[in-house]
């Protein structure tokens, strides 16, 4: 097990990315949960930001694809737009501990 980051450094709603199991990890915390993903389109399987931790769109409401601009629910991951809608971010896991989350590899 190993810590990606302590809880309070996430700012709530907002993606950002850790190395982890030879490739990123999206982190998005709500409240005293956190959703992970791989940071992977489901579109074609490419990485989802040009410039690390660029995850957002414009407003900070979705997480969205560089590429074709496909926009993802940050909590469940759901592409609610674009060329994968209806299509789902792959969910990673993580656990949260002593105010941390951590995670396996
Ligand atoms: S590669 Fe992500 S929307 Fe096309």
């Amino acid at each position: 097990m190993r810590k990606l980051v302590d809880m309070d450094a996430l700012t709530p709603g907002i993606a950002r990315g850790f190395r982890a199991r030879g490739g990123t990890v999206i982190l998005v915390r709500d409240g005293e949960t956190v959703s992970a993903f791989r940071d992977s389109c489901p579109h074609l399987g490419v990485d989802l930001a040009w410039n690390p931790d660029a995850y957002m769109d414009l407003e900070n409401r979705y997480i969205q694809c560089a590429t074709h601009g496909a926009l993802f629910e940050p909590l469940t991951g759901e592409c609610v737009f674009g060329p994968c809608i209806g299509d789902r971010l792959t969910p990673v896991e993580v656990v949260l501990r002593d105010g941390s989350v951590w995670i396996d590899g």
